[in-house]
This record gives C-alpha cells, structure tokens and sequence, in this order.
C-alpha cells in the first residue's frame, strides 16, 4: 500500500462524512467538465479525447489524443500546460493550427445565451481540467 494510499486512508477515518463530500465534488466537477469538454473539444479531439475528431480531419493538423497527456509527460498530468495551451498563452506547433484560442472566443458552446465575449468561468475551467485528468489512460 502506498504512503499516500495510507495518509488518504487516515483523513478519511477522521472525518467521514468530510471525506465523502470531498469526493462527492471532485465527481461533480469531472462530470461538469465532461459536458464542457463535448461542448467545446469533442469535435476536434474526438468524443473521449481519443484524438482526429472528424472537425480536425481535413485541416492538415489532426487534434491530437488527449488521453496520453500524463504518458507522453512522464506520468504526470500535466495540468499548467494545458491551462495555458486552451487559454493561448503558450506557442502552437502550427500558427496556423485550428485549435480555437479559448481566452478570446470563450466557451462560447457552454454559454450559448452569451454573457461577455471570451467568457470561460473559472469553477466550468477547472472542471473541464479536472476531467481531462480523469480521462488519462
Ligand atoms: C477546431 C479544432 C479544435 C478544437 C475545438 C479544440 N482543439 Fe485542441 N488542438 C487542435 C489541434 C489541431 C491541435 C494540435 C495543433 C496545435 O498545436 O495547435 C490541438 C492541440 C491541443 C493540445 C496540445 C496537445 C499536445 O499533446 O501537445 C491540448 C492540450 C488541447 N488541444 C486541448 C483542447 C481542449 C481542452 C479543447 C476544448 C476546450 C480543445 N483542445 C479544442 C484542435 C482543436
């Protein structure tokens, strides 16, 4: 048994109910954040993130498969590069790839009654990162 296996195991003799709650948001989140996810990438990285969803065929760039983000980062999720990937901050391979840049045109699939432009709430972003990590094979 891990250490952390243990360590996770002690809290949650402490505090039961506590520890339920706990686990009954982080479900709560992965499941917000699946909905999200088919909203706004499905298309493009396919229906489980399995990657070459048919709006990226033909685009000469295939979405690439998002369930291998932790294998490909030596067993790591990981969760900062994807923040700032979705949001533009970092480089694309391609300029001209056609991954939307979700800072500008917002999750413009999940609020389709508007709001402001570029709208990405927070709480629906997290979410939508905590899903991607639950997907990871
Ligand atoms: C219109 C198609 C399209 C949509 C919609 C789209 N993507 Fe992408 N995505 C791409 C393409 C094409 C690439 C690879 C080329 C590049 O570097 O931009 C990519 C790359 C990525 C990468 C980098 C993967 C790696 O291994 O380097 C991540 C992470 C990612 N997308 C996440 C998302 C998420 C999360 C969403 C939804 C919020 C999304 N994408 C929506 C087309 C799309």
């Amino acid at each position: 048994m891990t250490f952390r296996l243990l360590l996770s195991l002690s809290i949650c003799a402490g505090g039961l109910t506590a520890c339920n709650e706990a686990s009954d948001d982080k479900s709560r989140s992965v499941d917000r954040g699946q909905f999200v996810y088919a909203k706004e990438c499905a298309a493009c990285h396919g229906a489980v993130g399995e990657g070459a969803g048919s709006a990226s065929l033909g685009l000469g760039v295939a979405a690439p498969d998002l369930t291998g983000l932790r294998q490909r980062n030596d067993g790591q999720f990981p969760r900062e590069f994807v923040r700032r990937f979705v949001m533009g901050v970092l480089e694309k391979d391609d300029p001209d790839a056609a991954m939307p840049d979700f800072a500008r045109v917002g999750l413009r699939h999940v609020y389709p009654e508007g709001g402001a432009d570029g709208e990405v709430l927070e709480t629906d972003f997290e979410a939508l990162l905590d899903y991607l990590e639950a997907i990871q094979r």
